[in-house]
């Protein structure tokens, strides 16, 4: 079974390290001081839920491991193992990343702390506040062959969460929701019974159920919700190692511009489905741009970071079945990892670096602020 396209792939691969580290980090950035949303647009009611410092703005992230902050089972997940952390915090905290993902700098943008991941709602209370991620990495709008929450589900989860009055109507005034789709219910297509002719229906179901998701996050009583387009997929190392991380797979690429241009409709439909059209409810998240803009610029927009090879991912295996943390039965690395990971917009197969991470979030300022 070809899981190279997967952006669960990494979960699928088991190691015999040891679980390390236990810490919870959730704190990133922001700071959470100072609140550019005060201001009351005209027809909202205060009620009790004007933002201030203890009631700031909350985030609600839905997806997969492009958004995910640690609700992977520990230690089975890639992302609970060396070499995962190693820029920041210096060990692994549950992300597909050398450190912070999309989750994170989103936080930052709102400034508020990075929202706790659902696991650890019964211990993190005063983490409450700023949200809460229900993101599982591995994760499709469909059931993926790995044993984690499909969108639905994770949808579920807020949904019981507002019955129990864990978050009030008035909790939810201000929030803000992110959603990351970002190829697995594709991954699995591809590998199981995935034919050439049936990617057009396929992909049409995933954005139909996709909308079917936005509305009933809405239906919820969350006011602003982002749903990222989906990155090129054929630009990911897992596509481009045929290329010796040399070119981008164009037929890919035109399936997911195919994906964009249907999500694109159905965000405009949801939108013109919402009475009060004076603001824009559901924003569509350019990844698919801003990727391609960090790898044509080898870097950010302003030039803070650059990336030599951008198509290169930092930490690779050293043969075609080895992945970034796979390690043998005696703990013999299978995978080589770069010297400066902040010159690497891939950090593996699959997912962006810190870097690469924060280049697309540099690239999607002018999108941002329609939030
Ligand atoms: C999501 O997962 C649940 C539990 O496995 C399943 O009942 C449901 O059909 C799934 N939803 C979709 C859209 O596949
Ligand atoms: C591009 O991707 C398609 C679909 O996955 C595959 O059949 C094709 O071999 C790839 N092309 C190259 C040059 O790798």
């Amino acid at each position: 079974m070809d899981c190279k396209k997967l952006l669960c792939f990494s979960l699928l691969c088991f190691s015999l390290l040891p679980e390390l580290y236990g810490v919870v980090w959730v704190s990133v950035g922001g700071g959470g001081h100072r609140h550019r949303h005060r201001v009351r647009r005209s027809g909202q009611s205060l009620g009790g839920g004007e933002l201030s410092d203890s009631n700031p703005r909350k985030l609600f992230v839905f997806g997969d491991s492009y958004v995910d902050t640690g609700n992977n089972r520990k230690p089975a997940a890639k992302s609970w193992q060396y070499p995962y952390g190693i820029t920041f915090p210096g060990k692994p905290t549950g992300r597909f990343s050398d450190g912070r993902v999309l989750t994170d700098y989103l936080a930052k943008y709102l400034r508020v702390k990075s929202p706790i991941a659902y696991k650890w709602r019964k211990v993190g209370l005063g983490q409450l506040k700023y949200g809460m991620n229900f993101a599982y990495g591995g994760t499709g709008v469909f059931n993926t062959f790995i044993m984690s929450p499909n969108m639905s589900t994770q949808i579920d989860f807020l949904q019981q969460l507002i019955h129990e009055s864990t978050y009030t109507a008035q909790d939810l005034h201000y929030s803000v929701a992110l959603i990351s789709l970002a190829g697995n219910d594709y991954g699995v297509y591809q590998a199981t019974d995935g034919s050439a002719q049936g990617w057009q229906p396929f992909i049409t179901k995933v954005v139909n159920q996709l909308e079917v998701n936005l509305r009933r996050i809405h239906g919820l009583g969350v006011p602003k919700i982002v749903v990222t387009s989906l990155e090129p997929l054929g630009c990911l190392p897992s596509s481009t190692v045929a290329s010796s991380f040399h070119q981008c797979n164009a037929t890919e690429n035109l399936l997911v511009n195919f994906h964009n241009l249907l999500l694109q409709q159905s965000v405009a439909k949801l939108n013109s489905e919402v009475k009060d059209a004076s603001a824009s409810t559901f924003i569509l998240l350019d990844l698919y741009s801003s990727f391609m803009a960090a790898l044509n610029n080898k870097g950010d927009p302003l030039g803070n970071v650059k990336f030599e090879n951008p198509l290169k991912p930092c930490c690779v295996g050293i043969s075609s079945e080895y992945a970034c943390g796979n390690v043998g039965a005696n703990g013999e690395k299978k995978y080589t990892i770069c010297e400066d990971p902040g010159a690497a917009f891939f950090w593996d197969e699959v997912h962006p670096s810190q870097n690469g991470w924060f280049a697309v979030y540099s690239a999607l300022q002018a999108n941002l602020k329609q939030l």
